[in-house]
């Protein structure tokens, strides 16, 4: 007998996931708890109608153990996959860590908003990341640097930082990176690491500051741990930035991603389809609950 997953399609029901396999498994980070998923999906079709923008999020499913959103990491120029980074959590994300390559698993979505991709045309962009929150950044910067796309975009000025070397995201990404045309990418570490180290030394705000892009045609999409985010809001408005030309990245809680449940409010916003991307002159209308 067929699944229910299998004998109705998962793009006429929000709640049914995508049934996709796990292709390979990436370990990240020198304490092994952030690993990156490449998915694919099982049915063409599926592939085809999982059309999503970068700044969206999915609901990732194991059967048994339930469904937790993440960003996506992978772009929509990268066709054949899907990419999802996790850090070691709670219980859906332990499953997956122990999951192994060929497992089937579940994708619900593309849920949220993306990143403004309309506004974005013809601006320069700086990218300010810390920690695993780098995933939605990646994409965008591979969708940005995509030849179809390059023309469409200013400069890109990425600040990513992490505590130290061993916990960058997407080694190999980040060395191919360096180079690409239009891109000036700085790596930042929390303290001077014992191991040799050419990037720059310090917490992303100061780094920031010090390195200090032109705001000039700017727009700034920042995603971080929200202290991150605290201290990087100030430093972005002493560059010049309106808060307008902010856009940030929320991670609150979240049950269903499809507006139904009211778990991710914050004020009248739901995070999970107003958001997750707001710009700063949005959220500073909401309660500071974010
Ligand atoms: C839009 C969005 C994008 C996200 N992107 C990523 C991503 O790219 N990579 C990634 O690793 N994680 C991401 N997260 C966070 C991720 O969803 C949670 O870490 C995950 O749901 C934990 O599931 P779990 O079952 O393993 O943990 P649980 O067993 O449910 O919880 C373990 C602990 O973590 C806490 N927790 C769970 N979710 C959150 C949360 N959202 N904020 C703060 N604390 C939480 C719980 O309260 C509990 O203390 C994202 C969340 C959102 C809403
Ligand atoms: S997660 Fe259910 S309303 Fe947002």
């Amino acid at each position: 007998m067929k699944s229910q997953v299998e004998e109705r399609p998962a793009a006429a029901n929000p709640y049914i996931p995508y049934p996709v396999r796990i292709a390979e498994i990436t370990v990240e980070n020198e304490a092994r708890d952030l690993k990156t998923f490449k998915l694919v999906f099982e049915r063409e079709e599926d592939r085809q109608a999982f059309a999503y923008l970068p700044g969206q999020f999915a609901e990732v499913s194991v059967l048994g153990a339930g469904e937790s959103p993440f960003g996506i990491a992978s772009s929509p120029t990268e066709r054949d996959y899907l990419l999802f980074t996790v850090k070691l959590t709670g219980s859906v994300t332990a499953e997956l860590h122990g999951s192994e390559a060929g497992r089937r698993i579940g994708v619900r979505g593309p849920l949220g908003n993306t990143f403004p991709w309309q506004r974005l045309e013809g601006k320069d962009l700086v990218i300010v990341s810390g920690g695993f929150a780098f995933t939605t950044l990646r994409s965008a910067i591979t969708y940005m640097l995509d030849p179809a796309n390059r023309s469409k975009y200013g400069r890109i000025f990425a600040l990513y930082g992490a505590r130290s070397p061993g916990e960058l995201l997407y080694k190999k990404q980040l060395a191919a990176w360096k180079g690409a045309e239009g891109l000036s990418l700085n790596l930042a570490v929390d303290r001077q690491p014992g191991e040799p180290w050419d990037g720059k030394v310090g917490l992303v705000p100061n780094v920031l500051r010090d390195l200090a892009p032109s705001a000039g045609n700017a727009i700034a999409l920042v995603c971080g741990p929200p202290i991150m985010i605290r201290y990087t809001i100030p430093a972005l408005q002493e560059l010049g930035f309106a808060k307008q030309d902010i856009i940030l990245s929320l991670e609150n809680r979240m049950k269903c991603g499809i507006g139904k449940c009211g778990r991710c409010n914050v004020g009248a916003k739901y995070v999970c389809t107003d958001g997750p991307v707001f710009s700063f002159a949005e959220l500073e209308k909401l309660p500071p609950e974010y």
